[in-house]
């Protein structure tokens, strides 16, 4: 079914998704640097920036940017005024997408915070003042739990927070499994579902990046 869905999603990539070159410079920027393919695909990318404008969100917090696909995409959807925090570990990936989004002329927008993003956070905490609209969880799996709860934290009524990579090929099944990215998927889906301060589901996807799923939470 690899192929299948690989070519469904170039079908509606190619019908929908418009051909864009600070998207493409960015993915093929990513991959000359070395950095893993994992960025969301196109139809997803766009979904992010659909679902950030349908609540005409002004504040957008990103955690795990990678080459900065995803950041161009979310950032897209905000208004001139608009503020897009994307938190990065990794220097070298935040290099990268610091080029990428200047190149798509969004520099302006984002801003790239480096570190371990439970440092980062905490940062963003301390002054109890800041709020976001919507969040995307995208950076290790062990930690996505810890992350949600930063992000309630960090929310209002009303915002949205869309975890990626909840489903990992049905793994997340797995109740037993030592590895940390699963047992961190599994404590996400536990803390949530406790949770009496928001609303949420998970949505599996097919595509070229697999089998695998998002969680989407509204606040309360
Ligand atoms: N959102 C990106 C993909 C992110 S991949 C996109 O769709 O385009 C996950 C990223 O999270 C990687 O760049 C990785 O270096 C980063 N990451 C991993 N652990 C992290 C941590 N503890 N804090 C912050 N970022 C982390
Ligand atoms: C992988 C995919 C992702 O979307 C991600 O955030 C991390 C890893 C992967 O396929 O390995
Ligand atoms: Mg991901």
């Amino acid at each position: 079914m690899g192929d299948a869905f690989r070519e469904v999603d170039a079908f509606i990539a190619e019908k929908l998704v418009a051909h864009d070159d600070a998207l493409d410079a960015a993915v093929a920027e990513s991959e000359r640097a070395g950095l893993p393919p994992i960025q969301v695909s196109a139809p997803q990318g766009k979904m992010l920036m659909m679902l950030a404008r349908m609540i005409g969100a002004r504040r957008v917090l990103e955690i795990g940017t990678l080459g900065g696909y995803s950041t161009i995409w979310l950032a897209r959807a905000l208004p001139e005024d608009g503020e897009l925090v994307t938190l990065e570990i990794d220097p070298k990936h935040a290099a990268v997408a610091k080029k990428n989004v200047e190149r798509a002329g969004l520099a302006s927008r984002v801003s790239i915070r480096v570190g371990p993003a439970l440092e980062t956070l905490a940062a963003l905490e301390a002054p109890r003042k800041t709020s976001f609209d919507f969040f995307f969880i995208d950076a290790d799996k062990a930690n996505k739990a810890r992350y949600f709860e930063s992000a309630l934290a960090l929310s209002r009524s009303g915002s949205v927070i869309v975890v990626d990579n909840v489903v990992r090929d049905g793994r997340v099944l797995d109740g037993k499994t030592t590895d940390a990215n699963i047992r961190g998927t599994r404590a996400l889906f536990d803390r949530i579902s406790n949770e009496p301060r928001v609303d949420a589901t998970a949505i599996q996807t097919v595509g070229d990046k697999g089998w695998d799923g998002f969680l989407l939470a509204i606040v309360r």
